[in-house]
């Protein structure tokens, strides 16, 4: 699970790194009172579990506490790569002399921790990664020993930071072990005109697998997106929310890998994975397509489904039961193929709704769906 913002900040603050004094709200009129209190002047931020949220005009300088409220009402409820803006936190301003980049993550294949820090903090470290890759240092952690003063040393001269970004080093390291996460960002960590070293912005992502001792965040942390992850596991549904507009589901993780890149070659985006799996039910059916509605990012849902231990009639079943049961008020597009697919065709020929339609092709259902999708 991914932390917000104020959730790494205030992380990073327990384990003593710097940080701007900061407040987290959903209401303009209290970003007001907390831009008062912060000074006047504040940085005005969206919290969402997405990057770049600088660029899409989600972090905003507002000069003074009637610019705050301004500014985070226009910021909350905005919309960040299908993220809703529910909660700012306003932050005192920091006079930057430089920034950087540093993180700690997780590297599966090596069994070790990576550290990747830059002098080229602020921007994207895969742009810098691609344009200047010397500007980014790499430096394998051993778990078993962690970053002791001497790799935080080494770590900070890899990437040319400053001698005083070695304490903090060593305390995100202390966060990343005693947090139990996989991956700590801070981008940027800066060093302000009078040299004190300040975390700026904070990425923590938790191990889903250390989750019932972390349960601190527990119902707050979670975002849209999560929340329909955790209602598809209640459902024992194999669902992963994506962030496009065409909804998914398929029967086998295999064909649904390959539905969701046949309906990207059509230039749209896949709202989710999901596999409804071998001998799916009709219940399974209905459940999944529920879900897959209730996603507002979703904008159409293909159905894609080559009947072997499943066959098409249940699924059409499905269908009809889900119809049933939720009002439909995005298009849906079928494909049934392999066992009984026509009587799971003449089923979904029966039911009639005007907002189901069937084709026959894997690649004409897909077309089908992403036409629909960018048309709404
Ligand atoms: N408290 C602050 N004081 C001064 N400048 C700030 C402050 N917070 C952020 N900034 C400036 O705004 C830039 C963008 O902020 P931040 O890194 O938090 O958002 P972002 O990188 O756009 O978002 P994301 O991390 O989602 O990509 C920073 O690189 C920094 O220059
Ligand atoms: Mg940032």
């Amino acid at each position: 699970m991914d932390l917000y913002e104020h959730q790494a900040r205030e992380l990073f603050e327990e384990h003593g790194i710097l940080v701007p004094r900061a407040e987290v709200t959903d209401s303009p009129k209290e970003a007001r009172g907390i831009a008062r209190r912060l000074g006047g002047r504040v940085v005005v931020k969206a919290q969402v579990k997405a990057g770049g949220r600088g660029k899409a005009g989600g972090v905003k300088l507002a000069a003074d506490p009637a610019a705050a409220e301004l500014t985070a009402r226009q910021i909350l409820g905005m919309d960040i790569k299908g993220h809703l803006v529910g909660k700012v936190m306003l932050a005192q301003p920091v006079d930057i002399e430089s920034e950087f980049y540093v993180s700690y993550v997780l590297d599966r294949a090596a069994g070790r921790f990576l550290a990747i820090a830059s002098t080229e903090g602020g921007m994207e470290i895969e742009e810098v990664a691609a344009s200047r890759p010397e500007a980014v240092a790499r430096t394998h952690i051993d778990p078993a020993e962690g970053v002791t003063s001497a790799k935080a040393a080494e770590i900070a001269e890899a990437a040319g930071l400053p001698p005083q970004t070695v304490d903090v080093l060593m305390r995100l390291w202390e966060v990343l072990v005693r947090e139990d996460a996989v991956l700590v960002e801070v981008n940027p960590l800066v060093r302000t005109e009078r040299g004190r070293i300040l975390a700026l912005d904070g990425k923590v992502t938790l191990d889903d697998n250390a989750r019932f001792r972390q349960e601190r965040w527990g119902a707050e942390g979670v975002e849209h997106g999560d929340a329909l992850e955790a209602a598809a596991a209640a459902k024992g549904l194999n669902y992963v929310k994506l962030d496009g507009e065409v909804g998914i589901i398929g029967n086998g993780a295999g064909l649904v890998m390959s539905t969701l890149d046949v309906v990207a070659g059509c230039g749209a985006r896949p709202a989710n994975f999901l596999d409804i799996g071998g001998g799916a039910s009709a219940r399974i059916m209905a459940d999944g397509l529920s879900l897959i509605l209730s996603d507002p990012a979703v904008k159409s849902v293909f159905v894609n489904v080559f009947g072997g231990i499943t066959a098409c009639d249940a699924v059409a079943d499905g269908i009809v039961q889900a119809l049933d049961e939720v009002q439909l008020t995005k298009p849906l597009v079928v494909r049934l193929d392999g066992n009984n697919a026509a009587r799971g065709r003449a089923i979904l020929d029966e039911r009639a709704h005007p907002l189901v339609q069937q084709a026959t092709t894997m690649d004409g259902a897909a077309r089908r769906a992403a036409q629909l999708a960018t048309a709404a």
